[in-house]
Order: C-alpha cells, then sequence, then structure tokens
C-alpha cells in the first residue's frame, strides 16, 4: 500500500470554494494547503478528455445538452464559473491536459476520476492512458485513476499495468475483493455511507487503502481516521481534522 497520499484530497478542487473541476478550483485548493486533488474526466465530441461531473452541462455552465456533444472548442467557448460566483466569470471548462499542467507546476498529486459518457467507457480511458504516460512527470507522485465504470478500470488496467488504480463505489459490493484484485487495485474508494468500521477494517485487512468520498465534518474526518482510512475526499481542503 503507497504512503505517499496525504489524508486530506481536494474534491473536484476545491469544490465549496471555486467552481468544481477547474483550474481555479485547483489553484483554490492548492492556497488551501491541499497537496492532492480528485477530478473527474470525460470526452468531449473530439476526443479531448475534459474535467466534468454531470451529465449535462446545465448546473455548472452556461451551456445546455451532453458534454460529450460539443467540440472541445465549442466547449471552451462556455462560462463554467458564473454559476458558483461572479468571481469566476468567464473560468473555462479545462482539459485533462491543461489540469496535469497545473499540478506539475503546483507540486499537486492527483486522482483522475474516469467519468466516461455513457458507452464510452473504452475509449475515454484508452485516451486517459494515453495523457497521462505522455503527461506525467517523472518526478511527480504518480496519480491514481478511479472509476465507478469497471470497463473503463478493465481497458485503462491493460493499457497501463502500472499505473496505479482504485475500485470506487458507493455501497461496498460483497465481491469487491475479486473485483478489486481483477482489476488489480491497490485501493478502494468508498461513499461516507458505505465506510463503516465492518466495511473499513475488511478492506484494510486485506490490504487495500480505503480513501472515503465526500467528507466535509471535521469530526467525521476524525472518526474514519481512526479507522484506519488513509484519505478522505473534501469539498473544503481547508478543513482540519480536529
Ligand atoms: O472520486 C470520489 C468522488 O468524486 C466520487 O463521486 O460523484 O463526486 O464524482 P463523484
Ligand atoms: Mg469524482
Amino acid at each position: 500500500m503507497r504512503n505517499d497520499i496525504p489524508f486530506i484530497i481536494g474534491h473536484r478542487g476545491a469544490a465549496r470554494h471555486a467552481p468544481e473541476n477547474t483550474l481555479a478550483s485547483i489553484r483554490r485548493a492548492a492556497q488551501l494547503g491541499a497537496k492532492w486533488v480528485e477530478f473527474d474526466v470525460k470526452l468531449s465530441r473530439d476526443g479531448v478528455l475534459i474535467l466534468f461531473h454531470d451529465d449535462t452541462l446545465a448546473r455548472t455552465t452556461d451551456g445546455a445538452g451532453r458534454p460529450e456533444d460539443p467540440s472541445f472548442e465549442q466547449l471552451g467557448r462556455l462560462d463554467a464559473g458564473s454559476w458558483f460566483s461572479p468571481d469566476f466569470a468567464g473560468e473555462r471548462i479545462p482539459s485533462l491536459v491543461e489540469a496535469i499542467q497545473l499540478l506539475i507546476e503546483l507540486g499537486l498529486g492527483g486522482n483522475v476520476e474516469i467519468k466516461p459518457a455513457p458507452g464510452q467507457a473504452r475509449e475515454t480511458a484508452l485516451a486517459v492512458a494515453a495523457v497521462l504516460g505522455a503527461e506525467w512527470a517523472h518526478d511527480q507522485a504518480p496519480p491514481v485513476v478511479s472509476s465507478f465504470s469497471e470497463e473503463a478500470l478493465e481497458v485503462f488496467a491493460e493499457a497501463r499495468p502500472d499505473a496505479d488504480r482504485a475500485l470506487l463505489v458507493g455501497r461496498l459490493p460483497k465481491d469487491w475483493r475479486a473485483r478489486a484484485d481483477r482489476l488489480g487495485c491497490s485501493a478502494v474508494h468508498m461513499s461516507d455511507k458505505a465506510a463503516t468500521k465492518k466495511n473499513v477494517s475488511a478492506v484494510l485487512e486485506a490490504g487495500f487503502a480505503v480513501r472515503v468520498y465526500t467528507i466535509n465534518d471535521p469530526g467525521r474526518m476524525v472518526a474514519l481516521r481512526r479507522l484506519g482510512v488513509q484519505s478522505v475526499f473534501t469539498d473544503d481542503p481547508a478543513i482540519r481534522p480536529s
């Protein structure tokens, strides 16, 4: 189990302080002291990996429709910041390449969550494998790649067998161990609800790291750390477990 991953991982950058999954959000996470951030990636129509969470553009941009339908150039014309605050007006949907370049500049580690559009698990995973292979700096802590899509993790594992992977689940399935082993994962990323003492202990005892999303309560952070949880994903990396 790797031990270079900090307890606090900024969720979608610093989603409480800046528009999620933007470069501004990553910068804000670093300003608040985060050493690692998580973000979600999917493909634009023309095959550019973008940082984006939802199935539609409506909540976090001034556009409409599905994020996989426009080209990257078209997505670049959308305002991905004003919905959050006028202070972030004009903030753009970034590409994964831009995000990685910023992580390198800021000295941050990253959890790349592959969140493919429906039917696009394979091409999204292959694109992530290619971009990480080309862009990630060798002297930077290796990223963790996770996904709710086991197809995406499987394809990514075939392309980059050496890269660190995590099984990402909302509920811990009974056969989680078989799934994690099959996909060559070193960790399980689970929801707060799934992170019971019993579940966390079982995963730890099997030799996997446990990281839990999304934790915005300092007391809960303390409790999870006592259980042996390695990291929490938080919208507010300014929080310190107390
Ligand atoms: O990767 C942890 C967490 O981000 C998973 O849930 O929906 O926030 O991407 P979601
Ligand atoms: Mg995510």
